[in-house]
């Protein structure tokens, strides 16, 4: 029935362009940031490992329940499960698991947005040649300088803000695709430069050995946050690639296209990893450093090699359109419910929905510096406190919007999206969706969707609150 509906707010012209696109909001700060320093903080080896699992089991399957209901619904996430879910006769509450979704998708960009700015900093940085030459400990400096000055810190926020809605202002469809093919393979380059560099820092096999060594009794420690990390690399969970995948032209196999960028995300981020370890051990420095991992580490590296100047100038660029590729990922799908339910311009919706991103990004900027002090999620010896100030333990206004997205709303987006496809959309509305010619694997891809991703995402839920 309403497939051959093309969306409101355009169309890919070609699987090619999805395949862009997506990537585009896979391969992002996740990837170079992110991976890293949650490996450092889990202690290597076996969270990477839980993480290629999770992926694979995981966040493959449930990118391709929301690539399917976004493209076989047409509309914006909320919209589309609406639409499906009365064609199915299934319950009037699956829609809101796109809700949460979309809010979610929200809460990330208000500190993906902080983030993406230090990178505009260090393109300056970087160009003004402050690394030429710096020590391990001049990089830290640099970054605390960074972090600790809420004014710097709001002034690039505010900037990539903007920049993210201009783009969603004038339509996702039209601008992405010319800047992303020039973008993602440059990315690639630059990463590989960098692996190079590692390699002669004499530390290579540190890192290779970090990353790779299975240590089994680190395993349920940083369970949920490798498979928190699975979700929000792969963009999987909050309605971004169920948007996308409502551009997308009919006649696609969603199987391979959906495997691609699954493949391609984790190669950017593995290769992010071994570039860094190894300079991250030649420098002397804490794997488990934290956020700033990359900011301090890359420097470093820039700073010390010839034509650093130029290739970390050009990197931080890179990093930062990748940045900038996955937020606007993350607004889209508001974007699109709003225009559907009120019949504004797309100018309107986004600089309000933008405006409130950048309030709540005002949070995270603040909790590096002034806030530090202002905690949430606190368990303490007289109980839980939902915030306290100036106490020990807790989390800091950006932890604990990530905890909560990466953690609790993006695995529950996931599950309930994976669930809608497999239980909920018929089997017929699926095959047709998927096109996948033998029978074989399209019951291996329906198992997964309805089974294997599920019962994972429980699996891993009771494994966390048992340990
Ligand atoms: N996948 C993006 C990254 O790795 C982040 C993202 C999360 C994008 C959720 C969209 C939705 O940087």
């Amino acid at each position: 029935m309403a497939t051959d509906k093309v969306s409101i707010h355009g169309a890919w012209v070609s699987r090619w362009v999805f395949i862009l696109a997506a990537t585009g909001s896979a391969v992002g700060l996740g990837n170079i940031w992110k991976f890293p320093y949650m490996t450092g903080m889990y202690g290597g080896g076996a969270f990477v490992a839980m993480y290629l699992v999770c992926i694979a089991l995981i966040g493959v399957p449930i990118m391709l329940a929301e690539t399917l209901i976004g493209r076989r619904g047409r509309q914006s996430p909320v919209n589309s499960m609406k639409a499906l879910a009365a064609e199915s006769g299934g319950s009037k509450l699956w829609p809101l698991a796109a809700v949460i979704g979309m809010v979610a998708a929200l809460l990330i960009l208000s500190f993906y947005s902080v983030v993406a700015g230090w990178s505009l900093d260090y393109i300056i940085g970087m160009g003004r040649g402050d690394f030429s030459g710096i020590s391990p400990q001049g990089a830290g400096e640099a970054f605390g300088g960074l972090t600790s000055d809420p004014w710097r810190l709001t002034l690039w926020h505010t900037l990539f803000m903007v920049f993210t809605g201009f783009v969603i202002a004038k339509g996702v469809v039209a601008g992405l695709e010319r800047s992303l093919r020039i973008m993602m393979p440059m990315l690639f380059v630059l990463l590989l430069m960098l692996l190079g560099y590692s390699l002669t820092t004499g530390h290579f096999m540190d890192g290779v050995r970090f990353l790779f060594h299975f240590d089994s009794s680190k395993v349920q420690e940083g369970i949920l946050a490798a498979m928190g990390h699975a979700f929000f690399t792969l963009s999987v969970g909050v309605g971004s690639i169920m948007v996308y995948g409502s551009y997308m032209p009919k006649k696609s196999s969603i199987g391979a296209t959906v495997l691609t960028v699954g493949l391609l995300d984790t190669v950017v981020a593995l290769t992010a990893g071994l570039a860094l370890f190894p300079i991250v051990f030649a420098a002397g420095l804490e794997p488990s450093g934290g956020p700033g991992l990359m900011f301090v580490t890359l420097p470093i590296a820039f700073g010390n090699i010839a034509f650093g100047q130029i290739a970390g100038l050009v990197f931080f660029v890179l990093v930062a359109l990748a940045a900038w590729s996955s937020s606007i990922s993350m607004l889209e799908p508001a974007v699109a419910y709003f225009v559907e339910r009120t019949g504004r311009s797309r100018a309107v919706v986004t600089s309000t929905l933008a405006f409130f991103c950048w309030l709540v990004g005002m949070g995270t900027v603040l909790s590096f510096n002034v806030g530090a002090d202002a905690k949430f999620f606190v368990f303490a010896n007289d109980g839980f406190h939902l915030f306290q100030w100036g106490a020990e333990g807790g989390k800091n206004f950006f932890e604990g919007i990530d905890y909560l997205t990466s953690r609790l709303l993006l695995p529950l987006g996931g599950l309930s999206f994976a669930l809608f496809a497999g239980w909920v959309m018929t089997r017929e509305a699926v095959r047709d969706e998927l096109s996948i010619s033998s029978p074989v694997l399209f019951n291996v891809a329906l198992w997964l969707i309805r089974v294997v991703a599920p019962i994972g995402v429980l699996i891993v839920f009771v494994a966390e609150l048992t340990k």
